[in-house]
């Protein structure tokens, strides 16, 4: 458990901040939520007491005994200030304490996160950028605005992240630390394919994979954290898209491949996650196959898919990182290493990060151990931990192998 100061400056996404409460309390942390005086016009004090069991006041003279302007800070294992308003940030980029919200984060000694929600004029002004950009130097994370539908009927930049990719960014920032969303992909162009993919056998079935896009997924919510203008190639994910990512649905392994080929092209970074199919039906059935019919099938015969990675390998445009996925298992030849390193040699990538799956305990799930084989011959372990942690790490590696902006 720890403990996590929730401020809530005074916009319309205020309401979003009883979500990422919510999502904080079920994970077994302790809340406080310090809202500015302008927050409690969009939701009531008794909201945030209620969802947290904690009390809560907006200025320095309520609990004067207890210091709480100082103390509140002090103890805190991570701050996140969800919505930041432009005046929040300018206010803490100030160094003002006029109210106990901008007295805490002068007295806190933990990660801040910021995560500005405002009308896209506003975060664009420069005065806003030069006060990010302040906070920034600082130490303090500023998470870019997600892009999409402000209050009124416009949109762009400004809107507030959705709590859950919020909850699963400040998780990584507890456990690693705030570089773990140092501003070090800003800059980059990533791509990054996610999902599995699905080989129509007839109209109704395919043949299909167990992988659910969450690593894919986490891997662009850090990147994007992180700076990154990032693309995903996504198969078949049911997931919300995260924050600040280009999602381009795709099905079958042929559409990733010239979706891939296509995004790859001015790409940094590229990230091959998903778990393309390595074969698909030779034929696709134009009506429902029928048992006891001249359609039954007694065999399905299979050709061989592209191997969309060793393709963007051979096509690497100089500075290009190019980063495989293997879920591996051992066997009575190898181990799961001496395997992937034969793939990594195999396959010409960059990097290659490898999954253990022996024991069945990846897909689907949330957390996650992997070790980043490098065409180098070195080998990091990463985890165990929730895929968002692993995200984090695999970023860090990548950053550190690709030239900055
Ligand atoms: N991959 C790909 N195109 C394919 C199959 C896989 O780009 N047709 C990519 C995956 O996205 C992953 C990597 O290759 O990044 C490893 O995939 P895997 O299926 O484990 O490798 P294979 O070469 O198919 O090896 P194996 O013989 O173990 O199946």
């Amino acid at each position: 458990m720890s403990r996590i100061v929730l401020g809530v400056s005074g916009g319309v996404a205020a309401y979003k901040a009883a979500l990422l409460l919510r999502a904080f309390t079920e994970a077994g942390h302790d809340v406080r939520v310090v809202p500015t005086p302008g927050a409690l016009h969009f939701v009531g004090a008794a909201t945030f007491e209620a969802l947290s069991g904690n009390p809560v006041t907006t200025d320095v003279w309520s609990d004067v005994p207890e210091v709480a302007h100082v103390r509140i800070g002090q103890e805190a294992d991570l701050v996140v200030v969800a919505p930041a308003t432009a005046d929040l940030l300018a206010r803490a980029a100030a160094g003002r304490a006029d109210d106990l919200l901008s007295a805490t984060l002068l007295t806190a000694h933990c990660p801040v996160v910021f995560v500005p929600a405002m009308h896209t004029e506003m975060w664009l002004h420069p005065a806003t950028q030069d006060n990010v950009a302040t906070l920034r130097r600082r130490g303090s994370i500023v998470l870019p605005p997600a892009v999409g539908r402000l209050t009124g009927p416009d949109s762009g930049p400004g809107r507030l992240p959705e709590p859950a990719d919020i909850a699963a960014l400040a998780a990584v920032v507890l456990e690693s630390g705030a570089a773990a969303l140092a501003q070090d992909l800003v800059g980059r162009r990533v791509v990054i394919s996610a999902g599995g993919t699905r080989e129509p056998l007839d109209p109704v079935r395919y043949l299909g994979n167990r992988s659910s896009g969450k690593q894919g997924w986490a891997l662009a919510r850090v990147a994007a954290a992180r700076g990154a203008e990032v693309v995903v190639v996504a198969a078949n994910v049911e997931l919300p898209a995260p924050f600040g990512v280009r999602v381009v649905p795709v099905g079958t392994a042929e559409e990733l491949r010239t979706a891939m080929h296509a995004e790859a092209r001015d790409a940094d970074v590229v990230v091959m996650s998903a778990a393309v199919a390595d074969f698909r039906p030779a034929a696709v059935a134009g009506a429902k196959m029928k048992k006891d019919s001249a359609g039954e099938p007694e065999s399905v015969p299979l050709v061989r898919n592209a191997d969309v990675l060793a393709e963007l390998v051979t096509e690497r445009r100089p500075g290009q990182l190019v980063v495989g996925f293997a879920a591996e298992t051992g066997d009575a030849e190898a181990d799961v290493l001496t395997h992937a390193r034969a793939k990594l040699a195999r396959k010409g990538c960059d990097l290659l990060v490898v999954n253990d799956v022996s024991a069945g305990q990846v897909f689907g799930k949330a957390d996650n151990t992997v070790v980043v084989l490098a065409a180098d011959g070195s080998a990091e372990e990463i985890g165990p931990g929730p895929k968002d942690l692993i995200a984090a790490g695999i970023w860090t590696t990548i950053a550190a192998r690709t030239t900055p902006a």
